[in-house]
């Protein structure tokens, strides 16, 4: 596939990876992106994960003829993109791997032979004949060794994972926002400042196109579209008004009491209600929507004098993922000692600029009229 005159795609769909990184659901695979560039020198950009490192090759020799690669430019280290980088040095002898200072000192963890390594640092360039490779280093968006490269003569910016998203190349060619969002909240959710910094950086750039690890390459009002939401994601800013609710129920009464709670805020005119049943839907869509959504209600049973586990490991992984700068209510549910508001309190309110609304509602077992009531005025309390 042809990126530009002399820029040619070598990445591989991964079909088959349906759970990227041991932990995410990728029911439509997921794609390791790399790239060829063809001057006077030949640059390789990344290389693959292990799992796909043989079509990785064999694309690579396709692009390449009977060329022979100059540089190898490593903009990640992480085994999804660097697991060809010891074989392809073993290949060509003569290669040089271009990668920042953080990486050359982390190469060594994962390659035994020393490889032949050019460190670069920010604003450094390295010509090719008509290109000229531009790094930008952009530690934290995703590992600290992370930088991207710009090329001025195709106006490209090569975003390691940076404008990622789930699912192999093709997937969700229409709806780019939707896997893009889980993947960045859940992978790059932590690191919204560092993501601004390059943001920032990028904006002084002509850039025509995106050339990311993961997902389609983004270029014209996709590519606008992409900035503006990376922008408002980056920022810990809400992208969509509306109340998201995430519950967890053992016997059912509780997610009873959300089911009614959307009624509710749907009747006071809350423009948007998400809900996630945490037992069950996926945990990353749960964190993609906590972000995405400028409200939040909480709603779970007690259990063993807590927080039911599924609601616990949720406001854990917001925790970890810097929730922060949102509105949250509360709902408990408890059939003796209610408990779960004890735990759920002090875990939110130890996140930045999470303000908890009250009233803090008590469910005892199946909700009752008087419980309905108190719904209403967290509703009303949440949409103030
Ligand atoms: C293993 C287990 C532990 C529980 N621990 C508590 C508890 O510590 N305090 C309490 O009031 N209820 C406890 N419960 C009761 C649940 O909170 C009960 O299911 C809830 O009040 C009803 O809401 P639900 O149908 O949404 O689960 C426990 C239930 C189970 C199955
Ligand atoms: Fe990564
Ligand atoms: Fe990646």
């Amino acid at each position: 596939m042809k990126i530009t005159d002399n820029i040619k795609y070598i990445g591989v769909d991964d079909a088959d990876m349906h759970l990227f990184e041991s932990q995410y659901v990728t029911p439509d695979g997921m794609c390791y992106n790399s790239y060829v560039i063809l001057d006077e020198k030949v640059a390789v950009m990344d290389t693959s994960d292990h799992r796909t490192i043989d079509v990785w090759k064999e694309n690579l020799k396709e692009a390449l003829g009977d060329r022979q690669p100059d540089y190898l430019i490593v903009h990640h280290l992480e085994p999804d993109h660097a697991s060809g980088i010891a074989e392809l040095c073993a290949l060509y002898p003569d290669l040089q791997v271009v990668c920042s200072a953080k990486a050359a000192q982390m190469m060594s963890q994962y390659f035994d032979a020393p490889l032949n390594v050019l460190t670069v640092k920010e604003g450094d360039t390295l010509s090719l004949g008509r290109h000229t490779l531009r790094f930008i280093m952009a530690p934290m968006v995703h590992w600290p060794e992370v930088m991207v490269t710009y090329d001025d003569c195709d106006r490209v910016l090569f975003s390691a994972d940076g404008f990622g998203k789930f699912g192999v190349y093709e997937a969700d060619a229409d709806d780019w926002a939707c896997e893009a969002r889980r993947y960045y909240f859940n992978i790059c959710g932590k690191y919204g400042t560092p993501v601004s910094t390059l943001l920032k950086k990028a904006a002084a750039l002509d850039i025509q196109k995106i050339l990311p690890l993961h997902g389609p390459v983004l270029e014209g009002e996709k590519m606008a579209e992409a900035i503006r939401l990376y922008t408002i994601w980056s920022a810990y800013d809400v992208e969509t008004e509306g109340v998201f609710i995430a519950h967890a129920s053992i016997h059912g009464n509780t997610a009873a009491a959300a089911e009614r709670l959307v009624e509710i805020l749907k009747a006071k005119g809350c423009p948007k209600v998400a809900v996630n049943d945490l037992c069950r839907d996926d945990l990353g869509e749960a964190i993609e929507d906590a972000f995405r959504y400028g409200k939040m209600i909480c709603m779970a049973s007690s259990y063993d004098a807590g927080v039911f586990p599924p609601m616990y490991d949720f406001l854990h992984h917001l925790d970890i993922k810097a929730y922060q700068r949102r509105r949250v209510g509360i709902v408990e549910n408890g059939s003796w000692a209610p408990s779960a508001a004890k735990t759920m309190r002090p875990m939110l309110e130890g996140m930045k600029q999470v303000e908890l609304v009250e009233p803090v509602v008590t469910l005892r077992g199946k909700m009752k009229d008087t419980d309905i009531l108190q719904l209403d005025a967290l509703a009303d309390a949440i949409l103030a």
